[in-house]
């Protein structure tokens, strides 16, 4: 089969990129979402003509007309990676295939047109070079890659809209989580996230919004994420606002939540799902209950739950809470094994541990 041409992208110079100083100052302390770089990437999509007008361009507001269907119906999706630094100063990108394909997935059932995935890693490359002087100095910084669609068509009709807008923005990311405590704590929310057949295991912003209300709980409450269970028996543990759950057990065993088309894939999930059995644990993707959980958490059998994500890396969850009390996971800290997943996960990341798998991707 012939190859796809190439999409092009046209650098269109910055007129005035933010001074060294100010810049300087802004990555010293970033947190997370909060600062944003220079430049963007954007591609425009037509029905009919396809991908057209690539460019880098300085990041600035976009115009959208009031009647654009993304804020009337909601067609949008995103995708979030990082840029790492490796040991000799280059940066890298960890899989960022998966997420190419992740994006085209939600792209279709959003009813989206797919980007190539080639086009898709070009313009977060393209980005993340152009603003390497971005790169956080703090410890564990990276630059997060916000690559995202929405349908910008003037129609009113509910029906998939015929234009759309690419684009990739970065923020210099320190710790997601504010709160600095070794582990976090999960608050169990009445409402549901995602139903079978709906958009759960598609990353789009949907979910997010319906996510808001019982997030604003869960922090109210003192709580660092909400933890959404199945929608039919409202039992099932899912998993949390932005993160996959795994659950250790003392015999070695470790457990996480099957795709079952209501949780995010998650490419930090796949990835650690290789590196336990690596670890000689036995790993399965096996549904369970929070009646379990609370149960085996009290009993001493279940040692460690870890939440993961490509913001949140490998954080462990601590205490967990809902409208029937609370428990604590283990002493209450970082158990073993998420310290030792995490370290071989960013050790991979950064270089400083073989890749075995060929995730990393050196930006040239
Ligand atoms: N689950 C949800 C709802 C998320 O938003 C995320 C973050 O992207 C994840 C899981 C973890 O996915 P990944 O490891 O690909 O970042
Ligand atoms: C991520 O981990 O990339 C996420 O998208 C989670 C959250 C910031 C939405």
């Amino acid at each position: 089969m012939a190859k796809a041409p190439a999409i092009q992208f046209k650098h269109i110079p910055h007129p005035a990129p933010v001074p060294g100083a100010t810049r300087e100052q802004a990555i010293a302390d970033p947190g997370f979402g909060t600062v944003f770089t220079d430049h963007m990437v954007s591609i425009d999509y037509d029905e009919g003509e396809g991908w057209h007008s690539a460019r880098l361009c300085a990041r600035e507001p976009i115009m959208l007309d009031p009647a654009a269907s993304v804020l009337h119906y909601a067609q949008e999706i995103f995708e979030g990676l990082k840029a790492y630094k490796l040991a000799d100063d280059s940066m890298a990108l960890f899989r960022p295939e998966q997420n190419a394909q992740r994006f085209n997935k939600s792209a279709r059932r959003l009813a989206m047109p797919e980007l190539p995935e080639e086009a898709f890693i070009e313009a977060v490359e393209t980005v993340v070079k152009a603003d390497r002087s971005w790169f956080p100095k703090v410890e564990g910084g990276s630059l997060y890659i916000r690559p995202f669609m929405f349908a910008n068509e003037h129609f009113l009709g509910v029906r998939p809209a015929k234009k759309y807008k690419f684009l990739v923005i970065l923020s210099p990311a320190g710790n997601y989580f504010k709160s600095g405590a070794p582990a976090v704590s999960v608050w169990v929310s009445d409402y549901t996230r995602a139903a079978p057949g709906g958009t759960g295991e598609a990353k789009c912003g949907g979910n997010y919004a319906a996510s808001l209300v019982p997030t604003g709980e869960a922090f109210a409450k003192g709580h660092d994420q909400v933890v959404f269970l199945d929608a039919v028996e409202r039992k099932w543990i899912e998993e949390l606002g932005g993160m996959n759950l795994f659950f250790v057990f003392e015999d070695g065993t470790m457990i996480t939540p099957p795709l079952s088309g209501t949780i995010l894939p998650g490419i930090t999930r796949d990835s650690l799902l290789t590196l336990a059995r690596e670890e000689g644990l036995t790993v399965r993707e096996e549904r369970y209950s929070l009646d379990q959980w609370r149960e085996d958490a009290g009993s001493g059998r279940l040692v460690e739950t870890m939440a993961c994500g490509t913001a949140a890396v490998v954080t462990p969850v601590g205490k967990v809470a809902g409208n029937d009390g609370e428990f604590t996971i283990g002493s209450g800290g970082p158990g073993q094994l998420t310290t030792k997943l995490r370290e071989k996960l960013v050790g991979i990341q950064r270089g400083t541990v073989e890749d075995r798998h060929g995730w990393v991707r050196r930006i040239s």
